[in-house]
Order: C-alpha cells, then structure tokens, then sequence
C-alpha cells in the first residue's frame, strides 16, 4: 500500500480564501478591520522566519498588523507593558507572543497577562477551559489545522481511535480535547508510555508529535490509519551543503507510507495549516470582541 500524500498547502490555500472575504465582510459590512500583533523577543532565527511568514500572510488577508520586535536582552517587565498596551488598544482583535522566550523570561507570566479574548493561540488559561467545555473562542491553531486536515481526510470522526503522541501544552493536550469533541476515542501517550508501538499499533488516527526525528517507524501504523505528522524537527544536512539542514518529521515517512492509508509530509503538511489558523483565530476574536457570532466555516 502507498498512502495517499494529503496536501496541507492546498487546504491551507482554501482556508485562507475563506479568511481573506470573512476579512472583507467585517469591513464592508461593519467596520471592523481584524488586527493581529506579533511579539517577537530574541534573534532565533526559526522563529524570525515563522513570524515573518505570519505578517506577511496577515497583509495578505486584508487584515491589520503590527510586530514587535524586541531585543534579546529585553526585560520580563518590558514585554509585560507591551502586552498590556496591546491589551487595550481598540485596534488590536488578536497578540501572538512568539515562543519560545529568551530563558529570563518566564513565559506563563506573558501567556497569563495577554487579554483572553484576544489570545488567538488559545493559550491563556481561560482559552484552554473554554476549549475544555466547548465554549466558542479560539482553538489551539496547530491543533485545529490537524482537525481540519482529518476531516477533509475522513469526514466524520466518530467512534475512531486517535492516538495521540505527545502531551505538550501546544499540541498534544488540546488536540485531545477536539478529537473527543469529535467523538473519537482517544489515548494520548507520551515518552513514558510502555509499549508505545503497541499503543500506535491500534489507532485509526495517528497524531505524532513528540519532537524526535522519525521516532514512528512504518510497522508502528496499523494499515491504512490516517497519519498527522505535527514534528518539525530541523537537522544538518552536510550532503546539501555546508551549514545546510533539513526539515524532518516525527514519523519516518518512507516506512509509514506504505502501510498508511494517508499521510501528511513534513514540510506541507501540518505547517501551512498552522498559519492560516491562526488568521482564522483573528477572526473569530474580532468578531467575538464585537458581539457577532465567529464564522462556522473557521472552526472544521
Ligand atoms: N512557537 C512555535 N509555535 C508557536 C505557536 O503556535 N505560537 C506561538 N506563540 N509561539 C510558537
């Protein structure tokens, strides 16, 4: 068996189609512009790329933004002022403090201090209880771009055993939580899981993202699951060059290919998803924060 490749880019691009005339509705027929601003502190250079790719794509939806870009040295206290005058600026529908924090940061002070109903990355802990009990708000934008790739994949979850590997704040618990809204039946496990091969063996679903390169190997996948591969894990790669590296998945995709029935590959899969998300989370935050219902077609 071969697995069908399910192609992130393209649904992102439809995703992203959507956003751009919600965008163009709430101006047109409200005078809502959707802001978002991006908090970046530091010169990694992984997360300069992935904040730039977010502006960009913000522009691109007719949508409003602003980075910040703070350096490495800045204090704990000074991003907490920059949060809070985003807080309160009328302009600004959604904050993405991007992670992670130099060390002498504590990021959970940030997270706690960002305005819930602007937290697009569902973050907060008021977000994450909402996600917990099905209130409207924004959802984890990793976890809901794997949502909306299984449902374009499968449809209808119901009664499928997901498995999840991995039990991060980011992905593994609250892709949790949607995959049992979704009435799946869900195990999540994680590096002390006994027998993890054993465990992946049963899923119909298999959710890898526990941040080791090709960890999952092919005869960990019962035939024909449906494979979401959420690691990026970035190596050297001499044989392209010196200094030159590469993007690798959690699972290793050669072996899990032929027994899968679809996969995502890494990169182009969950990747673009994540983005576009997070515009779709802008979304649903500016519409919330003006007391109109979010748009159904951003949630799955
Ligand atoms: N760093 C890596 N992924 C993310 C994300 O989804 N949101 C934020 N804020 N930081 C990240």
């Amino acid at each position: 068996m071969t697995a069908k490749i399910i192609d992130g880019k393209s649904l992102a691009e439809g995703l992203r189609g959507r956003i751009a005339g919600h965008a163009q509705r709430l101006k047109s027929d409200h005078g809502i512009t959707p802001g978002l601003a991006i908090v970046i502190v530091g010169h990694d250079p992984g997360s300069q790329v992935y904040v730039a790719q977010k502006a960009k794509q913000t522009v691109e939806m007719g949508m409003h933004s602003e980075k910040y870009e703070l350096p490495e040295t800045a204090s704990e206290a000074e991003v907490l002022v920059l949060v809070q005058k985003l807080n309160a600026d009328r302009a600004i529908h959604g904050i993405l403090v991007q992670l992670p924090v130099p060390d002498h940061i504590d990021s959970r002070n940030i997270i706690q201090t960002i305005d819930p109903a602007k937290d697009v990355d569902c973050f907060t802990p008021a977000s994450v209880g909402k996600l917990a009990i099905g209130l409207p708000g924004p959802i984890s934008c990793t976890p809901l771009g794997c949502l909306m790739l299984l449902r374009d994949q499968l449809g209808d979850l119901s009664g499928l055993h997901a498995v999840v590997v991995g039990r991060s704040n980011l992905v593994g618990k609250p892709i949790t939580q949607l995959l049992l809204r979704e009435n799946c039946t869900v195990t999540m496990a994680h590096s002390r899981t006994r027998d993890l091969p054993f465990i992946v063996r049963q899923a119909d679903i298999v959710i890898a993202a526990v941040g080791r390169p090709e960890m999952i190997k092919g005869d960990w996948i019962k035939l024909g699951a449906t494979v979401i591969d959420v690691g990026i894990n970035r190596i050297d790669a001499p044989e392209r060059g010196p200094g030159k590296t590469r993007l690798l998945g959690d699972v290793d995709f050669a072996s899990a290919s032929q027994v899968a029935g679809a996969i995502t590959p890494v990169p182009g899969g969950v990747g673009p998803m994540t983005i576009a998300c997070l515009l779709a989370n802008t979304i649903t935050t500016a519409s919330l924060i003006n007391g109109l219902m979010p748009p159904s077609d951003l949630i799955a």
